[in-house]
């Protein structure tokens, strides 16, 4: 069977980070999963590159659109290719097969009545590209809180309105059609509570792409953008998608919108829509504007992308929010992938080796080979479900399982055994931690691939992994007789401090790469030279009065705008004493909350505490401030520990 499924086309105003490999990598196991059971998998993933926001973005980058939108655009598909995610398709919204698509769709509907020319004046949110209804000038954004901007337009409209009943129907009669059921619900009652017709040209915006009817008219971002499923796949029998994956903000524009404009243009709607959680850091939603992000590929390099695949699926309930931290990530990983799964099979094999020469006997233990079925079937069952979670579970207590077993039999006393049944029950043993293993292989590769597959080869098998298919997860004694292959640790174990300060320093590298891609260059900061303004020098002092501040090199863990102040960061700031210290620094103008994080700076420690803003700020932060320019941090280009004195 064919499976077409899609990530969102991400908008190219930001970098890639950690959210966006959530959804990616979650489509990528969801792909891993439909190629086991057999199904012609095409996944399609993109940019979204048209809109006022782009527009903006690229101009505050000092770039055309289109150069940023390449950048950007470049970003994403290199990281889905470091990260050895493999896609299918790669829309991006300003290709022009995509164009082609938008425009064909729009005369579509068009002809049959449902698009009218009408008029508009209300309140645009332009970070989410959407009016905002019963909003007045001056009102926020109820969804993102940022300033509305009031705008008068003669727009093309779709008659949204004319599909509520449409809609709401094929929910019932499509159950599954938006999942988790707490979002289809939302969806309900939101089109019960009647729809509006919506705009879908803007005639004040360049960046987009023109209404064929009338060529100074560009469309609505999400018009543009939903349709790129399709455009991706335009030249193939893939359409409908059997699955949209998205994050839960955008689901109603996939679950209303979207079906309605397929309806109306009398074209096949997509199978189901799943939408997941927010990723958060310390439960706040990661993002730009936060300041929190955090990305995959530091975490990658420093413990390879599938402990991030892992941790995501197996921490999170898919369709729920959950937290990252890096805590929690090593602590599943040391206890779960090192200690667990790579501990079983060097464990299995060493024994595979020093008893039986290397070569895997023949054998089976009926109760285990029972748990398996179990464990297998209940495996299959989730991931069909998208509960991910509950899959690796499944597996996990097939693994400790078997860990039982193996201490039951004790293999190491069977092999020293004079019994002349002990040799026969050590092959047993052997055979069933083996086929164990060569069953977890094939039911985890769609979320481990990469160390399934290392696993594979040590099991010497020599079929590739990727070419199993659900009939090899029976039980089986295929591997009797099998040489096995070099053992090497699949999962080495890592420490906790020394991998989190790695990972954090990398972190600053990639996001001052990303800085410099979106065009917001450090020059902008630091290289505001003297200009002449050099201050005359301060009355000397004695060494003793110097050596009474204590400096300290700290680094940045968070860091947040002041409410009501444009000025005043609220930072978390390490300098290796137990708790962060909280510094409230007035260098919002030079410095955005997400430049901070993790990087690394000089603090005055022994200052007495200030109230700013009713917030204790316990330190100073030292900067150059020169006479009418934004101040520019100290800092260290070569890699100090936080916690270090200046002397
Ligand atoms: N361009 C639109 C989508 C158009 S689809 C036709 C868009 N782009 S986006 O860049 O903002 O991407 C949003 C998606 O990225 C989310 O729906 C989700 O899939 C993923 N995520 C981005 N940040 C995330 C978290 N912090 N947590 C979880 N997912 C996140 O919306």
């Amino acid at each position: 069977m064919k499976f077409y499924l899609t990530t969102p086309l991400y908008y190219v105003n930001a970098a890639p980070h950690i959210g966006h490999t959530y959804t990616t990598l979650a489509a990528d196991a969801i792909k891993r999963f439909h190629i086991l059971k057999g199904d012609q998998v095409f996944l399609t993933t993109g940019t979204d590159e048209h809109g006022q926001k782009v527009e903006r973005s690229a101009a505050a980058a000092g770039k055309s659109p289109e150069a940023f939108s390449d950048a950007v655009a470049g970003e994403f598909r290199r990281q889905w290719d470091t990260l050895g995610i493999p896609y299918d398709a790669f829309i991006r919204t300003t290709d022009p097969k995509h164009h082609k698509t938008v425009q064909w769709l729009f005369q579509r509907c068009m002809d049959n009545g449902y698009i009218y020319k009408g008029s508009y004046t209300g309140q645009y949110c332009v970070f989410d590209e959407l009016y905002v209804n019963d909003a007045k000038p001056g009102d926020n954004c109820p969804d993102c809180g940022r300033p509305t901007e009031t705008v008068t337009e003669e727009n093309y409209f779709f008659k949204l309105s004319a599909f509520a009943d449409r809609l709401l129907a094929h929910y019932e009669q499509n159950p599954k059609f938006i999942q988790p059921d707490t979002k289809r619900n939302e969806v309900l009652s939101f089109v019960r509570g009647g729809l509006n017709d919506l705009s879908i040209s803007r005639s004040n915006l360049r960046w987009g792409i023109p209404l064929p009817v009338e060529g100074h008219h560009v469309f609505y971002v999400w018009f543009d953008a939903l349709i790129g499923y399709m455009s991706a796949v335009s030249d193939t029998d893939l359409w409908p998608a059997d699955l949209h994956l998205v994050g839960k903000e955008i689901v109603r524009f996939h679950a209303i919108f979207w079906p309605a404009f397929l309806m109306a243009a009398e074209l096949p709607l997509p199978k189901q829509i799943f939408a997941h959680g927010w990723l958060l850091f310390e439960n706040d939603k990661m993002s730009k504007s936060r300041g929190n992000i955090v990305r995959a590929e530091p975490i990658r390099e420093v413990m390879g992308f599938d402990a991030l695949r892992y941790f995501l699926l197996r921490e999170i309930v898919f369709g729920q929010d959950g937290s990252f931290s890096y805590d929690a990530l090593i602590g599943r990983y040391n206890s779960e992938l090192a200690n667990g799964l790579g501990n079983l099979v060097s464990r299995t094999l060493t024994m595979v080796n020093q008893y039986r020469g290397g070569i895997i006997p023949a054998g089976s233990d009926p109760a285990i080979a029972a748990k398996a079925a179990q464990a297998t079937k209940a495996a299959l069952d989730h991931y069909e479900a998208f509960e991910f979670s509950k899959a690796l579970e499944s597996v996990w207590q097939l693994l400790s399982a078997v860990d039982g077993f193996i201490v039951e039999q004790a293999p190491w006393k069977l092999a020293r055994s004079e019994d002349p049944g002990a040799a026969e029950q050590l092959n047993n043993t052997l055979a069933t931690a083996a086929e164990t293993l060569r069953v977890a292989c094939v039911i985890l590769s769609p979320v481990l691939p990469e160390s399934t597959a290392k696993i594979w080869a040590q099991l010497g098998m020599t079929s590739p992994l990727g070419a199993t298919r659900v009939a090899d997860l029976a039980w089986g004694s295929t591997l009797s007789g099998q040489k096995i292959g070099d053992i090497s640790g699949v999962f080495p174990r890592i420490d906790l401090k020394e991998a989190v300060g790695k990972m954090r320093l990398l972190e600053e590298k990639v996001s001052a790469e990303q800085r410099l891609l979106l065009g917001k260059p450090e020059e902008e900061i630091s290289a505001n030279p003297a200009s002449g303004q050099v201050q005359p020098p301060s009355p000397k002092i004695a060494f003793e009065d110097f050596a009474k501040v204590d400096l300290r090199v700290g680094m940045v863990l968070s860091a947040e705008r002041v409410k009501g102040s444009d000025k005043l960061l609220h930072l978390k700031v390490d300098i290796a004493e137990p708790e962060p210290r909280t510094i409230v620094a007035g260098i919002a103008l030079a410095y955005t909350p997400e430049q901070l994080l993790g990087r690394r700076v000089i603090i005055v420690a022994n200052l007495e505490p200030r109230k700013l803003r009713g917030i204790q700020s316990d330190g100073m932060i030292v900067a150059a401030s020169l006479e009418g320019e934004t101040p520019v941090l100290a800092g260290f280009t070569e890699d100090v520990p936080a916690g270090a004195r200046l002397k």
